[in-house]
């Protein structure tokens, strides 16, 4: 069998992220922690990763408890666990420098416009927006948007979320205030269901306590959150 028949298989996939060979290739200067490019090889198959070591973690004044690469397989959990599927398959693993978060790269369409499309309606765009408000995220930029084609769209950078304070940062603002849909309603009711037995390894109970809050909030509102006056709502910069 020709070695893309045998990765396109998702198990295949997963299983070489998950045990092969961690090799560095390089890293995004860009970036603001350890942030590594990778492939993680396995006899014949070779899968693009993403590599962010803890130990390369710079520290947060606002994110004292456990570690962001944890956040990032907790989105990564929930996002599977609620059908999004919006968010790249992430674990956590050992690597050569040490336990740290690995995540499937994704290869982006470049002809695809990301500012015009995260300005749109895509319903991919309008998932990913309420997913944020779910997971409050704080990091929401042009550039954590992926899309491997106009009808898959990933993002990522899922470190900074779960704080129990409010915090929602992003780009997406165009569904502030309009009516969740009755999924939209079932996913916020399914994600208060599954957050204690789904997150409690990788965040805090106080922040299980506060997600658990936002969600009866989302519900009690019944429409997208609207930028707060509060704290910054938009992360800079944008991209
Ligand atoms: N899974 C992925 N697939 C493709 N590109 C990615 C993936 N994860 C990150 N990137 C790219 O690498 C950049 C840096 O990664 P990011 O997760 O934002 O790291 P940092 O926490 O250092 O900001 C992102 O802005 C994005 O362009
Ligand atoms: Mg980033």
């Amino acid at each position: 069998m020709p070695t893309s028949k045998r990765l396109s298989s998702l198990s295949d996939v997963r299983n070489v992220i998950a045990t092969g060979e961690l090799n560095v290739e390089g890293r995004f200067v860009d970036a603001s922690n350890a942030t590594l490019f990778a492939k993680c090889v396995l006899g014949e198959m070779e899968i693009p990763v993403i590599y962010k070591p803890i130990a390369g973690e710079r520290p947060l004044w606002d994110f004292p408890d456990g570690n962001l690469a944890g956040r990032e397989v907790a989105s990564y959990l929930l996002s599977e666990e609620l059908g999004v599927h919006l968010i790249p398959f992430t674990i956590l693993r050992e690597g050569p420098f040490g336990p740290g978060m690995v995540q499937e790269w994704i290869e982006i369409d470049e002809e695809i416009d990301i500012v015009e499309l995260a300005q749109g309606k895509h319903p991919s765009i309008r998932s990913m927006a309420l997913f944020d408000a779910i997971i409050n995220n704080t990091d929401r930029k042009y550039g954590h948007i992926l899309p491997k084609s106009s009808d898959e769209i990933y993002g990522c950078d899922h470190g900074v979320t779960f704080h129990e304070d409010p915090k929602l940062r992003t780009v997406l603002w165009q569904f502030a205030s309009e009516s969740f849909s009755e999924n939209e309603k079932q996913l916020i009711q399914k994600a208060s269901q599954v957050a204690d037995s789904l997150l409690g390894e990788y965040i805090t109970e106080r922040e299980i306590e506060a997600l658990k809050d936002r969600l009866q909030g989302l519900l009690a509102d019944g429409t997208f959150p609207e930028p707060s006056e509060d704290w910054p709502s938009i992360p800079w910069p944008p991209f």
